[in-house]
């Protein structure tokens, strides 16, 4: 199984004090220049989260995230976010469910999203790899564990999609961004961010943001966190399209299938991969 706490129904990775930290999520002040990045685990958090930080500050080179830490509120105490300087850019991969109720009135939201089963697959090498997972077993295993709504870590992404996009899809505070169009033609993709941030730059610092996040530049330079890893983990593993293919079987892509056309009308959201 998958190392977990349970919080409102929802499994969730055993961060310290996660618990606390989502209960006292309705002591959290949402301000209205802050950025949240969310999404179900593996579908572009970091990239996208480069790409914003480039955007938002006049920085040319990519965070340190060693230094700096990434903002999950879901692993870090309401006060700790307090004391941000604006404008926040924060991340997280909880269900709608067990967000702040008025960081969705005033915030901005960035929800990426990925083909579900590259994420599967990512996330399988991210919990093989990872420090405080849990998971030590085999991808069949992770399969099936990934794909039951009472075990997945962070709920199902059939759920978390379509009770996202059900209060996204006409709120003009909202921009989705999927993988696939980032992989496909990612400046067009920095400018689309950029624009809807009300930072637009110049041609000149889109290119070096294109260059700045592709999947080379940003698996060289990027620091890692050390102590999260057992040896050969990474962040940035592959980084394409369709690694499904080397690992789902003919029984679990139909399985997958039969869940998903089952669920597609409420996913309210074009659905452009590969079945
Ligand atoms: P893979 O495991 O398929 O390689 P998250 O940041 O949400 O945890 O997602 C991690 C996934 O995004 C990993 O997928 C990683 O390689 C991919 N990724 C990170 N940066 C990327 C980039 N610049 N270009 C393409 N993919 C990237």
């Amino acid at each position: 199984s998958f190392s977990a706490v349970v919080v409102k129904g929802i499994h969730l990775p055993p961060f310290p004090l996660v618990e606390s930290n989502i209960n006292n999520y309705d002591k959290f002040h949402a301000r209205e220049d802050d950025v949240w990045i969310v999404n179900w685990p593996k579908s572009g958090t970091h990239w996208v989260y480069e790409v914003v930080k480039l955007l938002m500050t006049d920085r040319e080179e990519l965070t340190d995230t060693v230094k700096e830490g990434t903002m999950f509120p879901e692993a870090c105490a309401v006060e700790s976010l307090e004391k941000l300087p604006s404008p926040r850019v924060l991340d997280t991969h909880v269900p709608l469910k067990l967000f702040p109720e008025e960081a969705l009135k005033k915030s901005k939201i960035i929800y990426t999203l990925r083909n579900p089963k590259d994420a599967f697959v990512s996330g399988y090498y991210h919990v093989k790899n990872n420090v405080g997972s849990g998971y030590d077993g085999t991808w069949n295993g992770c399969f099936d564990l990934t794909i039951d709504e009472n075990t997945c870590v962070y709920g199902s992404w059939f759920d978390h999609v379509a009770d996202w996009m059900e209060v996204l899809e006409n709120n003009p505070n909202a921009l989705v961004v999927k993988y696939e169009d980032m992989q496909r033609n990612l400046k067009k993709e920095v400018r689309r961010i950029a624009e809807f941030l009300g930072y637009p730059k110049s041609e000149e610092i889109y290119e070096n943001v294109t260059k700045k996040c592709s999947f080379g530049h940003m698996k060289k330079a990027k620091k890692e966190v050390k102590s999260f890893w057992k040896p050969g983990g990474s962040m940035y593993r592959k980084g394409i399209v369709g690694d499904w293919k080397n690992h789902f079987t003919v029984a679990q892509n139909e399985k997958f299938n039969a869940i998903f056309n089952e669920k597609r009308n409420k996913l309210r959201v074009s659905v452009d991969f590969e079945l």
